[in-house]
């Protein structure tokens, strides 16, 4: 069997949108197919690689270089890097999807009243009564991809649908090998 190949996966989106749970899903998907996984969970970098930043411009950039840089490594080494971190601005998106040349951009969208609605984490009613200041989508900004590679929606997409149209794509664009059909009872 021919070693697969390496990419970047990376997903953004707004907190709670699905990021890490679309990857953590993809995960087993793809082993399947014979790909080399890593997860770069934006909640997990902040406890490790990003230790001590905090949510400034220049703070989130920071963080966005950093796991645009690991993915990046990597992604070059034949693994699937997928990455799961709101990354709220266009510009170091471009930047971190420069330094790959296999990029695919997952854009994770659901709308603030759904999140608001969810608040999983109880961060949403926190950002909304001012205990938590510059809160993605409440009170600092998100820039949403106009070009993303793939979009899926949370609100109008069960998980299980989103994994197919992300797995879809990676098979269409010979990014990952077509899984062997399963004979249907
Ligand atoms: S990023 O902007 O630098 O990409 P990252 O994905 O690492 O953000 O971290 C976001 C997570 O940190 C959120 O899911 C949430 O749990 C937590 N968090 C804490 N404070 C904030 C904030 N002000 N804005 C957004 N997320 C925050």
């Amino acid at each position: 069997m021919s070693d697969s190949q390496g990419f970047v996966l990376w997903f953004t989106g707004l907190s709670g949108s699905g990021k890490s749970t679309l990857s953590r899903m993809l995960e087993p998907e793809l082993r399947k197919r014979g790909c080399k996984i890593e997860i770069l969970d934006g909640d997990e970098v902040r406890e490790n690689l990003s230790k001590g930043l905090g949510f400034s411009k220049e703070d989130r950039d920071t963080n966005i270089r950093r796991i645009g840089y690991v993915a990046k490594l990597l992604a070059r080494n034949g693994v699937v890097a997928m990455t799961a971190a709101i990354s709220p601005y266009a510009e170091i998106r471009r930047q971190v999807r420069s330094m790959s040349n296999k990029f695919v951009e997952v854009y994770a969208e659901c709308s603030i009243e759904e999140l608001t609605r969810r608040d999983v984490k109880g961060l949403y009613a926190k950002a909304l009564s001012g205990e938590i200041k510059n809160f993605t989508g409440i009170s600092d900004p998100y820039e949403a991809p106009e070009h993303a590679e793939i979009t899926v929606n949370s609100e109008t997409q069960s998980p299980e649908e989103s994994v197919q149209v992300i797995l879809d794509y990676l098979e269409q664009n010979g990014l990952v090998p077509v899984a062997a059909k399963t004979a249907k009872a």
